[in-house]
């Protein structure tokens, strides 16, 4: 707005619109605005009034079988057509171009655990690195490697054979072998098995699982979790227009390979913090799914 009458006045002069806004626009002042107007961009965050979606978190011992089942196929085809592709989803890891690219493959996971180290900092505590690491779907074994430098004890473990015999060669060849263990984990009991560690690890896998099943494994790990111990965790809770329903899905299953999507929640991820007595320390927006029009989370919590 004319900051007074006799702005105003000053201006009636210019004979049309056209030949008024060019003269504002090449005007210091709005230069000047323009530039602090640049200045204040942040970078955008997810709209506060997306609306809620219709997520089925639980359901009976035989859905829960049969969504495991259809995971458990999906990845162990994944591990055996495109292995390195299906962990990082970029051309040069596919197959063909893989042997050229393995050093940047298994050194992108130094960002995850540069990132572990700063929610650790952040919160103020120190890693339980002489006890006992859990990291759950490992696939080929990217973030393993490090993590069996870093922790005294490991157990990798995945629901895919295909992957995990890949991630087992990785390991050995590096010569971790004697600390880092393997589990196959294509049950639902399966991860109930893995007990007593002082760190829960995983990234980049409850999102491939449907939403009950993703309930059903972080209870799990963090009932296994010893008390003081640390779990480090990404899963996506929001999707724009996501929608699960047991009956539908198993009635419409994709082809087996394809990388299926998911979303948990936050209101049951949180539940299911509580209910474990653990303590959440930190819990970031993070950028491990890609999608502008969702959220993934990385949790960070304590047991006790
Ligand atoms: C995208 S890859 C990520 C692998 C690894 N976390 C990394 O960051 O390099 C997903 C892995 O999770 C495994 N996975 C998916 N669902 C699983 C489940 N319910 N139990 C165990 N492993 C699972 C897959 O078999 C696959 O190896």
């Amino acid at each position: 707005m004319p900051e007074s009458e006799a702005a105003l006045e000053g201006w009636l002069h210019v004979p049309d619109i056209d030949t008024l806004s060019q003269t504002f626009c090449n005007s210091d002042e709005y230069k000047t605005l323009q530039n602090s107007a640049a200045n204040l961009v942040r970078p955008p965050i997810n709209p506060l009034d997306w609306p809620a979606c219709f997520i089925e978190s639980h359901v009976d011992a035989v859905t829960l079988e049969s969504l495991i089942n259809h995971v458990e196929e999906s990845w162990t085809f994944l591990g055996e057509t495109e292995p390195f592709y299906s962990v990082l989803t970029t051309p040069s890891f596919l197959k063909s171009s893989f042997d050229q690219n393995r050093t940047s493959f298994y050194e992108s996971a130094q960002r995850d655990i540069d990132r572990l180290s700063a929610f650790a900092a952040r919160a103020g505590v120190a890693l339980p690195l002489n006890g006992m690491a859990f990291e759950f779907g490992c696939g080929v074994g990217r973030v393993t490697r490090l993590l069996g430098k870093v922790f005294a004890r490991v157990i990798a473990a995945d629901i895919s054979a295909s992957h995990l015999l890949l991630a087992e060669q990785m390991v050995t060849s590096n010569n971790a072998s004697e600390h880092v263990s393997f589990r196959l984990l294509n049950k639902p009991a399966a991860i109930f098995e893995v007990r007593d560690y002082d760190f829960f690890f995983s990234v980049m896998v409850l999102q491939h699982n449907p939403p009950p099943v993703m309930a059903q494994i972080l209870d799990a790990a963090l009932q296994g979790l010893n008390m003081g111990g640390f779990a480090y965790f990404q899963v996506p809770t929001y999707r724009l227009g996501y929608a699960f329903r047991s009956k539908d899905y198993l009635d419409n299953l994709g082809p087996k390979g394809n990388m299926e999507m998911h979303v948990l929640p936050q209101k049951e991820v949180l539940s299911i913090i509580d209910r474990n007595r653990c303590k959440l320390l930190e819990v970031r927006e993070d950028d491990y799914t890609g999608h502008e029009d969702g959220i993934s989370n990385t949790f960070f919590l304590r047991k006790g």
